[in-house]
């Protein structure tokens, strides 16, 4: 298996993620504790999709996250450039309508200016190798008005807490990636968040990709957050 690298290589990302696609959503329960489930909910609550809408789910893997999107009535586009989780979710999502999978690149969206209402990414920002970049993009396909939601992996804010999680980061994922038939994937997960800016840092990339009424909410005392934003136009 390709390991991904914290120089984010697209193509050693997206071949990661195709090699473990089969097993991506099981994956992502185990590493995150059952805590994903949660966090999809509330995303979908913030994103609050409404029948009509057009709604852009990017970095979407095999489209667990934009589901929820389309069975609310909105047309969801789920666009990954792992072509293996889009062959996974094509065939899992096959019977879900409103929903189509797009290959594109989040540095390079295959969409036209202002062609959504809201635009989601949960767990993908982290992997894009160019941070503001994608932000920009994601603005520049959003409506004035538009909506940004961004679900990823962040810092608790409380010193003991980040401690164990630190700890964990650093300890518990390289152990579980031992007994693990994809170490590769938690070393990766390990060392992104390690990387990763804490809430306040993230807010800032998205205020300098041009989005506007930028703030967030943590999840799981942080271990997660979701950042908000608009598109002033
Ligand atoms: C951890 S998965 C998240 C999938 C899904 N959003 C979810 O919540 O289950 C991250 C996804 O980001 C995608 N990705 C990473 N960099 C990307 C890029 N530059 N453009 C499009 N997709 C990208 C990967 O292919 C992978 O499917």
């Amino acid at each position: 298996m390709t390991r991904a690298s914290l120089d984010k290589q697209p193509a050693d990302v997206a071949a990661m993620f195709d090699s473990t696609a089969e097993r991506y959503d099981l994956l992502n329960t185990l590493m995150t504790g059952g805590q994903d489930r949660r966090w999809r909910r509330e995303v979908v609550r913030a994103v609050d999709a409404r029948p009509g809408e057009r709604v852009l789910d990017l970095a979407a893997g095999t489209g667990t996250s934009s589901v929820p999107f389309a069975e609310a009535g909105a047309d969801t586009v789920a666009c990954d450039f792992s072509l293996g989780m889009l062959r996974v979710g094509v065939r899992r999502q096959a019977g879900v309508s409103r929903l189509s999978f797009v290959a594109g690149d989040a540095l390079k969206l295959p969409f036209a200016d202002a062609s959504f209402d809201a635009v989601t990414i949960s767990f993908g920002l982290r992997n894009v190798a160019d941070t503001v970049g994608a932000l920009r993009e994601m603005r520049r396909v959003a409506k004035p008005g538009g909506r940004l939601l961004v679900c990823e992996v962040s810092h608790p804010p409380n010193k003991l807490l980040a401690l164990g999680h630190r700890t964990h980061l650093k300890v518990g994922l390289p152990l579980l990636a031992r007994v693990s038939s994809n170490p590769d994937s938690y070393h990766y997960l390990a060392e992104s968040t390690l990387a990763w800016p804490d809430q306040a840092g993230l807010s800032r990339l998205i205020q300098d990709a041009g989005w506007g009424e930028v703030r967030w909410r943590d999840l799981t005392f942080g271990v997660a957050a979701l950042h908000h934003a608009v598109n002033p136009g």
